[in-house]
């Protein structure tokens, strides 16, 4: 309990209660890209901005875009709108987005790229990002939660490695080839993540959550070397600055995985992704751990009496533990409002 400025007593937020080990009446929730190019206000928005990296970094327009979705839905949190990949355009590996084609940057190759990226840049090229968090929580709702975000070191160096998404098969030959010049990277990345979230935390934001978005289909060896030690010391860095801070990590694609991901990193609470088992995750996380997930983006856009038996699904699964109701992986764009107005309504019990 903290006491707000009127003297009254005020609890944390529900999500964030949730988050930190609180099993809920109903469980909060809130959707990976509840903002963005299913709502016709962010497609007007976007069109007004022509680079999306420079939407990023205008604090009005990307405070417009997370507020977006709390306006047309009782979503328990706002999520910063921004792009993991900031934290590789703002230590010296530019991005830049080719239309209809996603992300591209310029591929770190050698000992000598790596040597080049500048962590003493990271904080003032982001500070448009800090600022729209603190606008964000200025406007935001006292029973509402303010979540800011990373991408994971391994997921962040695939993309510097690549210069771009794809089938990550490039990622892994460098890893397999070059582990001293992996192990460097990584080691920066840990440290711009930490310096991330933890300005993130000072700006106004309650919790983060940790993209490892290329978690799936990894040899035991790298997930624990290079998605499970990096996360691990991301969190343990950004624990020195910020004892409380409440974590979420989302290993995608690898919740076989999550009970040593859990273990190792020291996350509050744990993402669960479309193919994952909500059961086995809850046996491996123990009573305590908040789950999150993991409902099929594309069952949401689908609509109809399969939405509903999925939401019914996971609430039944929500009653073992703390738990926050939310997608797999990210609403894709093809998916009507009135469907994630439903399921918010549904999940709220409203
Ligand atoms: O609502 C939210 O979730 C907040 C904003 C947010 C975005 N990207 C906005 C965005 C968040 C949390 C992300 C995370 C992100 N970005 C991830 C991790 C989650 C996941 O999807 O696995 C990854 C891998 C990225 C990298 C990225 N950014 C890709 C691959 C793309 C292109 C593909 C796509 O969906 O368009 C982006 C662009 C991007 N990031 C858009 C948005 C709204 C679309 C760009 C546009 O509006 O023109």
């Amino acid at each position: 309990m903290s006491i707000t400025s009127d003297g009254g007593p005020q609890m944390a937020p529900r999500l964030l209660r949730a988050l930190r080990g609180e099993r809920l009446e109903r469980p909060p929730i809130w959707l990976m890209r509840q903002a963005g190019r299913h709502l016709p206000e962010y497609l007007e928005l976007r069109a007004a901005n022509k680079s999306f990296m420079d939407f990023c970094y205008a604090p009005a327009a990307a405070t417009e875009a997370t507020l977006q979705p709390l306006r047309r839905y009782p979503v328990d949190a706002a999520i910063l709108f921004s792009d993991i990949l900031v934290i590789p355009d703002a230590i010296g590996c530019p991005v830049w987005f080719e239309t209809g084609e996603g992300p591209r940057l310029e591929p770190v190759a050698t000992a000598e790229d790596i040597a080049k990226l500048d962590l003493t840049k990271l904080l003032t090229r982001l500070e448009p990002v800090y600022e729209t968090v603190g606008r964000v929580r200025g406007a935001l709702e006292a029973d509402r939660t303010m979540l800011g975000f990373a991408g994971a070191p391994w997921t962040l160096a695939t993309y510097m490695i690549q210069g771009r998404g794809g089938d990550r098969e490039q990622a892994r030959k460098f890893a397999w080839q070059h582990p001293d010049v992996l192990a460097a990277l990584l080691d920066i990345l840990s440290e711009a993540v930490a310096l991330h979230l933890d300005a993130q935390l000072r700006a106004g934001a309650h919790a983060v959550q940790i993209f490892e978005s290329w978690a799936e289909d990894l040899p035991e060896r790298f997930f624990n070397d290079y998605v499970v030690a990096p996360t691990a010391k991301a969190i343990a860095r950004l624990r020195q600055m910020q004892p409380d801070a409440t974590v979420i990590g989302f290993p995608r694609g690898a919740s076989h995985r999550v009970g040593a991901y859990v273990a190792a990193t020291g996350v509050n609470a744990a993402g669960i992704g479309i193919g994952g088992d909500l059961a086995a995750a809850r046996a491996a996380v123990g009573p305590s751990i908040c789950l999150q997930g993991n409902l099929d983006p594309i069952c949401l856009a689908s609509g109809g009496a399969g939405l509903d038996a999925e939401i019914d699904r996971i609430l039944a699964a929500a009653e073992t533990g703390p738990h926050v109701f939310n997608l797999g992986h990210g609403v894709v764009p093809w998916t009507p409002p009135a469907h994630v107005l439903h399921l918010t309504r549904r999940v709220r019990g409203l």
